[in-house]
């Protein structure tokens, strides 16, 4: 038994930020139905493919657990489908660009009529304001949530970063509001509408950001490096390069090996609590009892300085060797792994974060698994399908069609031809 056994979803995701939801809701044991345009399918199963003729990386490690069905929505037989759909699903979870499903035939009005158990899930741009309207992709979203500009340093321009926080943050976002929908459900008998958008998505991923913001209103940042350093500060939030969120000074500093290996870095936290302790791991006894150093307030106009020391002290160490040295004292250290040994880490493989999984067209290849682990419900990750893998089943199992049914559907030109699977 899973978590979310007997939940059927009606998938009319694509790109990224609505699959994450749904692979999410499907590694939960709901059963994800994922209606794609025939002969065509989500646009990244085309996307930065790697194997000819294969579906992308891009596609597949986002669309894992899930079954395809592949529909013209826009036909009307199809339409007739998808109205018997609506009909037998619990969520309906899209993230097309505004208006698209009205346009279908669609509404949320509609949607009720058809099913009042209905929740309808959706990512969008922006909420409801100047931008409604908007298509909008990752960089977008985290320009325009606050992250690109409170991201790199100082002195150079706005950042973006490598984590996607912009599709796959809106889609986690997202997959808890169907998930607190549901538990509603239960005790109203009501459908509802979810609405997640990007923007908002990244805000309340930079809310410590907004958190200085207020905070710079009354004064300088003390613990920002800029501080320190005697610039001034302007009137937003600025890009604070790597210092540390939080009220104790942090900084990437190199470690052995960093002239050659671009990773060959450390996260390293002064917490005040140890302050003594990284005293005597760097060699610098005499700056426990030093009033200069002695304090947090006393070193905030020296941080430079002060990391520049640490540094000579971890530049004569690994990564993993300062690791091994700080974590049993409680001093809060990081190494900067790559992906490539991330890729290679025996615990995340162990722990089921790191999946290899076999694919008829590509062969095996490595993805992220399920990231949430729960003592009950026991995730099992199964390959994404082939454009259109299960429209016979779906059609069959589901909405309880005869096989002259779904094949007067092709004929209509509701369907298409389902793609032959490589021998498995
Ligand atoms: N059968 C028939 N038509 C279908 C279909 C199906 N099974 N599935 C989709 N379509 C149609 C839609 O109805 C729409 O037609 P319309 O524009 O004539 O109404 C069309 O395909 C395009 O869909 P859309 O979602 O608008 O794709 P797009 O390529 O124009 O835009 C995005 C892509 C991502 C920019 C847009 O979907 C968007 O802004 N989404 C919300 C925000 C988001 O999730 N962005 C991040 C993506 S990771």
């Amino acid at each position: 038994m899973k978590a979310l056994e007997g939940v059927k979803i009606l998938d009319f995701t694509h790109v990224q930020s609505g699959p994450t939801c749904t692979q999410l809701l499907g590694w939960f044991g709901a059963d994800v139905i994922k209606v794609e345009r025939p002969g065509v399918g989500d646009a990244t199963r085309k996307q930065l493919v790697d194997v000819e003729g294969a579906d992308s990386l891009y596609f597949t490690m986002l669309n894992h657990n899930t079954r395809s069905l592949t529909l013209n929505t826009k036909n009307p037989k199809g339409k007739e489908v998808l109205e018997r759909l609506v009909k037998e699903c619990d969520v309906l979870v899209e993230n097309f660009a505004p208006g698209a499903l009205d346009r279908m035939g669609f509404t949320w009005e509609r949607i009720q009529e058809l099913n009042p158990r209905m929740i309808m899930a959706s990512v969008k741009g922006f909420g409801p304001g100047p931008f409604q309207d908007c298509k909008v992709y990752e960089n977008v979203a985290q320009c325009a949530g606050g992250s690109a500009s409170t991201t790199g340093f100082l002195d150079g321009p706005p950042m973006v970063t490598g984590a996607q926080i912009g599709d796959s943050g809106t889609g986690l976002h997202l997959a808890l509001g169907i998930v607190a929908a549901l538990f509603q459900r239960e005790k109203t008998g009501r459908g509802q509408k979810v609405l997640a958008p990007m923007q908002d998505g990244v805000l309340n991923l930079c809310r410590v950001k907004l958190r200085d913001q207020q905070r710079l209103e009354r004064g300088p940042l003390q613990e920002y490096s800029q501080f320190g350093e005697g610039i001034p500060f302007g009137e937003a939030t600025p890009r604070a390069g790597n210092d540390s969120g939080g009220g104790q000074p942090g900084r990437i500093l190199k470690c052995k090996g960093w002239e050659t290996d671009p990773d060959s870095y450390t996260y390293f936290i002064t917490q005040a609590a140890v302050w003594d302790k990284i005293c005597d791991v760097i060699g610098k006894p005499d700056w426990k009892e030093d009033p200069e150093y002695a304090t947090p307030k006393a070193r905030l106009n020296k941080l430079t300085h002060i990391f520049e020391t640490i540094e000579q002290w971890t530049m004569t160490k690994t990564k993993f060797e300062v690791m091994e040295i700080c974590n049993p004292l409680d001093i809060p250290v990081g190494p900067i792994l790559s992906m490539k040994e991330l890729a290679a880490d025996p615990s995340l493989r162990e722990t089921g974060t790191i999946v290899e999984v076999d694919h008829p067209e590509r062969g095996a290849y490595l993805t992220v698994g399920c990231p949430i682990k729960m003592s009950d419900s026991e995730v099992t990750v199964t390959r994404s399908p082939l454009l259109g893998e299960h429209t016979a089943e779906i059609l069959s199992d589901v909405l309880g069609y005869s096989d002259e049914e779904v094949a007067e559907l092709k004929e209509a030109g509701a369907t298409e031809v389902v793609k032959k699977m490589a021998a498995e």
